[in-house]
């Protein structure tokens, strides 16, 4: 394995590969060398790389994992592919829709294996809240509740020791949209794969917060089956002191279906003391999962793991392109069913949508 970026994010993600017994973390390729070898060191990774095409020379490297930031996803991942790596690349997948019909067309072109590494879909409580839907538990699905809180405050050691260039990015032209295209991604991701459908309309209200927030934003839509809804919403709550180890943050999921619901109580933050997993049934008994493991970083390192895993069974690792693309253009039919007033077929979104104050902090000012 390669590491192609060891920033802000970086040591969340590469701990499944260093922990993973079958597979070895050769190099690392960052720009910033002194970073890079003290990394390297910290880490037992033998090679260090100052440039992408130099690492992709290197064949004792199969596969890569691009922790770059998301405007540089689409070169990264045509050249990985072209050099014939397997490639994991971290959420979002592109800046645009084309970009990541590029990615998958190259990877396809080259016969590798592509995937997007999406830690929601590795975040143990979600996995259990997926595996009771596939089991019955709650019958027929009918309405998926999303709620992202972003407080004020918080007191996270994480939080405080990242780089502030992992900001610039997002904040200028070289991002398409703020908090709800970077960090709600997680969200429409996990709302796509807890339904196991796509989706073919979306209405919404996004109002511009503060730094690069989009708050408060309500957002509703159709699933394909007529009768399940989604219903998303984004608050930041300036007074509130949020309970959090990363970013002062929290998610709640409510999975409501015709017997009964599941609730997952948490997944970047501690907002509750509640049991990670709740399910209440037909018959009126409810059973809490509170052994779960429900740490954020877990769905980082279980992410890695399948990647690798996958590889070595031959299996098409999650998230797929497919899944990845409706994510994307999940994503930007919430911002321009907001822009345009009115119901967005997200299929219908070829290239990228920006709310109307974007970027909020244009670098070329
Ligand atoms: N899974 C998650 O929950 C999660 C969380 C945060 C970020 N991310 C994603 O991970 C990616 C990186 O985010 P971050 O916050 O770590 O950003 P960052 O800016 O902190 O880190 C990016 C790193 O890439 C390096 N880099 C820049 N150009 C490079 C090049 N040509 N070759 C190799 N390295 C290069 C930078 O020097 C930096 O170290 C983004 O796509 C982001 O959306 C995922």
């Amino acid at each position: 394995m390669g590491l192609v970026g060891i920033g802000n994010i970086a040591p969340l993600n590469a701990r499944g590969y260093l922990d993973h017994p079958d597979c070895d973390v050769v190099a690392i390729c960052e720009p910033r060398e002194e970073k890079a070898q003290h990394v390297a060191a910290e880490w037992n990774v033998p090679k260090v790389y100052t440039s992408l095409d130099a690492m992709l020379e290197d064949d004792e490297i199969d596969a890569v994992e691009i922790l770059t930031p998301t405007h540089m996803h689409r070169d990264h991942v045509v050249a990985a592919a072209q050099a014939g790596k397997h490639i994991s690349v971290q959420k979002p997948i592109a800046n645009s829709v084309t970009e990541a019909r590029e990615m998958i067309a190259a990877a396809d072109k080259a016969g590798v294996v592509f995937r997007v590494s999406e830690c929601a879909l590795h975040y143990p409580p979600l996995m259990k809240a997926r595996e009771l839907i596939a089991e019955g538990a709650i019958g027929t699905p009918n309405m998926i509740r999303v709620k992202t809180l972003i407080g004020g405050k918080t007191n996270s050691t994480f939080g405080d020791s990242l780089e502030v260039e992992g900001y610039i990015w997002r904040f200028n032209e070289l991002s398409p949209g703020g908090h709800l295209f970077d960090d709600v991604w997680h969200k429409y991701a996990a709302a796509l794969w807890l339904a196991g459908e796509n989706v073919r309309s979306v209405q919404s209200v996004v109002r511009q917060g503060p730094l690069f927030f989009e708050a408060p934003t309500a957002a509703f839509w159709e699933y394909e089956r007529d009768d399940l809804l989604g219903l998303m919403e984004v608050t930041y709550a300036p007074n509130m002191f949020l309970r959090s180890e990363f970013f002062g943050a929290d998610e709640f999921f409510e999975i409501q279906g015709s017997d009964g619901f599941i609730w997952v109580t948490r997944y970047t933050g501690q907002m509750l003391d509640l049991p990670p997993v709740m399910l209440y049934r037909a018959d009126g008994t409810t059973t809490s999962y509170g052994d779960i493991d429900a740490s954020w970083t877990s769905s980082m390192s279980g992410a890695s793991k399948h990647f690798v895993d996958s590889l070595l069974a031959g299996t098409q690792p999650d998230m797929d392109g497919e899944l990845a693309i409706q994510t994307l253009q999940l994503a930007f039919a919430v911002y321009q069913a907001s822009n345009e007033r009115r119901p967005v077929d997200p299929s219908t979104i070829e290239t990228s949508v920006s709310p109307p104050w974007w970027p909020i902090y244009p670098s070329k000012a």
